[in-house]
């Protein structure tokens, strides 16, 4: 029998690590400045996790606002989905460990790495489980530690990522009637492999002290290319979502924090106003797969995602990999 249960959001969650790296740290030891920061990227600081404090740390208190928000326990869950591309360890996964820490104890658990789509894709994938009735409750998570993986020296990249993490909590539309989630899309061009990539640590090329020495194992970008990619594709993104809907319809577009100039010329393309969209990168850079959870959260509990209109979340990152989602909420 095929089952169609309609899906809601039944609440967010989120958390940033308490430690503020302000532009100014860059300017300390490098060729940079915030002035050339903040017109370049719209970063004016981030968060940086302290030392022993992991991805699955931050996971669990987004997880458990999210559980809260939605009037649930842990024990409620029925399965858990992270997105990370910075797990605690390679082996076992970050959900694993939240699944623990959390106490969810009726809970499966996997991660997804599809990078700065990571909580897109944790998100779409958990909608289909409950979607087909293959679990009623699900916790979706985007979670990153980019700080560990950023090589100071790198002016180009050090100085755009941040840590964090989001949370949402889906159920049947019917339990929680909030945030029906009324579209999703993924894609991928592997093609584009290698233009945001950490060439050491993996299966291709295990870790040697001579790669360490080389610096392979931190996160590589070649910015200009992902720039032009990721202006084309959020305007994609965010015109296949909303096609069919009056402008009027459209309450709030929370798009990946990459860069404020890829946000506003998506924008421009579409001629939609600046008041409709989320944006916090200059607070906290670019944290990936934490990006668009995190930033949903706080409009969330901002009263910025008003009942009965429609909020996109739009994202895409490494791989190449993008995904959206059309909630009505
Ligand atoms: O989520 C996916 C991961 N995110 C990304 O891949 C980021 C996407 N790309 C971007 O956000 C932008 O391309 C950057 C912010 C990374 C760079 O901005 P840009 O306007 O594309 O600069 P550019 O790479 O074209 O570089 C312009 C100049 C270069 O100097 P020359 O060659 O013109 O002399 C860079 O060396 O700016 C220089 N530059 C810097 N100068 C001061 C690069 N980084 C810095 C810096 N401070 N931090």
């Amino acid at each position: 029998m095929t089952t169609c249960v309609r899906v809601g959001i039944a609440g967010t969650g989120s958390y940033v690590p308490e430690q503020i790296v302000p532009n100014s740290h860059f300017e300390k030891y490098l060729d940079t400045s915030d002035e050339w920061i903040v017109q370049r990227t719209g970063i004016k600081s981030r968060r940086w996790a302290v030392d022993g404090q992991a991805t699955s740390d931050m996971a669990l208190i987004a997880g458990q606002r999210a559980l809260e928000a939605a009037k649930l326990a842990p024990e409620d869950l029925d399965l858990i989905i992270c997105g990370t591309l910075t797990p605690d360890h390679l082996l076992p996964g970050c959900s694993a460990l939240v699944q623990r820490k959390l106490g969810a104890t009726k809970a499966g658990a996997f991660d997804v790495n599809a990078a700065c789509t990571g909580f897109l894709t944790a998100l779409n994938t958990g909608e289909a489980f409950v979607r087909s009735g293959r679990a009623r409750r699900v916790l979706a998570i985007g979670a990153e530690t980019l700080s560990r993986w950023i090589d100071p020296q790198d002016r180009g990249s050090c100085i755009l990522f941040g840590d964090g993490a989001g949370a949402a909590v889906l159920t049947a539309y019917e339990d929680c009637k909030q945030g029906e989630i009324l579209k999703t899309t993924l894609g991928a061009d592997g093609n584009g492999y290698e233009l945001i990539h950490m060439l050491g640590g993996g299966s291709l090329t295990p870790p040697t002290h001579a790669s360490l020495d080389r610096g392979d194992h931190f996160i590589r970008v070649q910015g200009r290319e992902v720039f032009r990619f990721a202006v084309e594709r959020m305007g994609s993104l965010i015109e296949e979502l909303s096609e069919g809907h009056d402008y009027d319809e459209i309450g709030l577009v929370v798009p990946h924090q990459v860069n404020l100039r890829i946000i506003d010329s998506a924008l421009e393309r579409m001629g939609w106003n600046k008041d409709k969209v989320v944006v916090n990168i200059q607070n906290y850079g670019n944290t990936s797969a934490a990006s668009v959870a995190v930033a949903l959260d706080e409009a969330v509990r901002a009263g910025r995602a008003q009942p009965g209109k429609l909020v996109i979340l739009a994202a895409f990152g490494a791989g190449l990999t993008w995904g959206g989602t059309l909630i009505r909420w």
